[in-house]
């Protein structure tokens, strides 16, 4: 077969960096899979599949990196957005979806008395600890060491333009170790407003962590003997482990949750839920956006959220991944190779287990995604509900030739 190259992509974003700082920003930048050897710019999408500006299709495993969950152009999601923009998107004040779509949240999510929206998840994760703050009265916030809440300045992985004081009052304890949460807590006692983690460990280079058992019962207790607000950050996660939010999935409730990606389909909204004890100080909290009340996003997320519960979508994407993981571990096996499969099957991460450096992986994903599947080498994968039965037995097959070129290359 014929395999892709992306030589349009790379004059463009030749071109973009001329222009652009970097050329394309963040974590779609190329340097995080290997330039040269991936699409840089996309043209369409239908379903599970999307295609770049070379004309090259690919199933696509990364779901433009969580927000596609029902299918890039879902006719119901579309046409729900279609009827909207006929009557304006933007005005100067929220239309009536705004009131629906918090009734509608606020009925799917136990923990959510009330609901925010605003366009980004950094935007909800960052105001999130101000409402923390101005209901504790107190000044720290807890995090897990190396978790990505945002591109803010208490939490980037960046460090361009970060100064000390920007992090002068977030303190770190390691996801999964209680006895480093405890220690943090002693050591800030008094002091900490909130304690903001994500469901599960999903870094970037490495496994997909999910909580030990007894992680989140103690976490819990720890929040509510020391008067700290628990924040569930589920903007990577929410709406693809359950759509009720991921703590039902784990089994335990947090004071906040903040959510964005999956959902609205790609359409920019993010939300944050919190309970009856905060809603004072959420409104005392002032939040707004040139964009945040637009109608667009909402209607869209509206008829995506209906969308999934009326089609189970969660359990069809837990059993696409579920058989993804096995497919491929068994091919690997079947070559003499040794993967990891990590992460909950509808947002999982593949490398291989006896290397550390990712050259295995990076070659793997090329050769994956040159005949047509989009694998990352490094951040996680996303599963939605528009793959199919054929979507991995063509996968299959692509990941079958990769695998067989790992192994010429690298051994076992
Ligand atoms: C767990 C988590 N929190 C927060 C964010 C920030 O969301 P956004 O990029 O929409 O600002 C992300 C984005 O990937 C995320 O994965």
């Amino acid at each position: 077969m014929a395999l892709y190259n992306f030589n349009k992509s790379i004059d463009l974003f030749v071109r973009a960096a001329k222009k652009m700082p970097g050329g394309i920003y963040g974590h779609m930048s190329p340097a995080l899979t290997v330039p040269g050897s991936f699409p840089y710019y996309a043209a369409g999408g239908k379903g599970s599949h999307y295609w770049d500006v070379d004309g090259n299709e690919f199933i696509d495993y990364i779901c433009a990196y969580g927000p596609m969950v029902t299918g890039y152009n879902h006719p119901k999601v579309e046409e729900a957005v279609r009827n909207q923009r006929e009557l304006g998107n933007c005005f100067n004040h929220p239309g009536e979806v705004m009131v629906e779509l918090a009734e509608y949240i606020t009925d799917l999510i136990p923990i959510a008395d009330w609901v925010v929206f605003a366009k980004n998840g950094s935007d909800v994760t960052t105001w999130s600890l101000q409402v923390a703050r101005e209901y504790t009265e107190r000044p720290k916030v807890i995090m897990a060491k190396g978790t990505y809440h945002g591109a803010h300045a208490w939490c980037t992985p960046g460090h361009g333009g970060i100064i000390e004081e920007d992090r002068a009052h977030i303190d770190y304890f390691k996801f999964n170790d209680i006895e480093s949460f405890y220690r943090v807590v002693e050591k800030n006692k008094g002091k900490i407003a909130a304690a903001i983690l994500t469901p599960y460990n999903h870094p970037t280079f490495a496994d997909q962590e999910l909580p030990v058992d007894g992680w989140w019962s103690k976490v819990q207790k720890t929040c509510n003997e020391e008067g700290i607000v628990l924040i569930l950050d589920d903007v990577r996660a929410g709406f693809r482990l359950d759509l009720r939010g991921s703590n039902e999935y784990f089994g335990f409730k947090p004071d906040m949750a903040c959510y964005c990606k999956a959902i609205a389909n790609g359409y920019p909204l993010s939300a944050c839920v919190g309970n009856d004890k905060l809603k004072n100080a959420a409104s005392k909290v002032f939040l707004t956006g040139s964009y945040w009340n637009s109608a667009e996003p909402m209607v869209a997320a509206l008829a995506n959220l209906k969308l999934m519960k009326e089609t189970n979508a969660v359990a069809h994407m837990m059993d696409i991944g579920t058989r993804l993981g096995k497919g491929l571990s068994d091919l690997a096996t079947s070559h003499g190779l040794r993967v990891k499969y990590s992460g909950p099957p509808t947002i999982p991460f593949l490398r291989f287990a006896n290397e550390e450096n990712f050259f295995r992986n990076q070659r793997f994903c090329t050769e994956v995604t040159r005949r047509g599947a989009f694998f990352h080498p490094s951040h996680n994968w996303f599963i939605s509900a528009a793959h199919t039965d054929e979507d991995l037995e063509k996968t299959f097959k692509y990941a079958d030739e990769a695998f067989a070129i790992v192994k010429k290359e690298f051994g076992s």
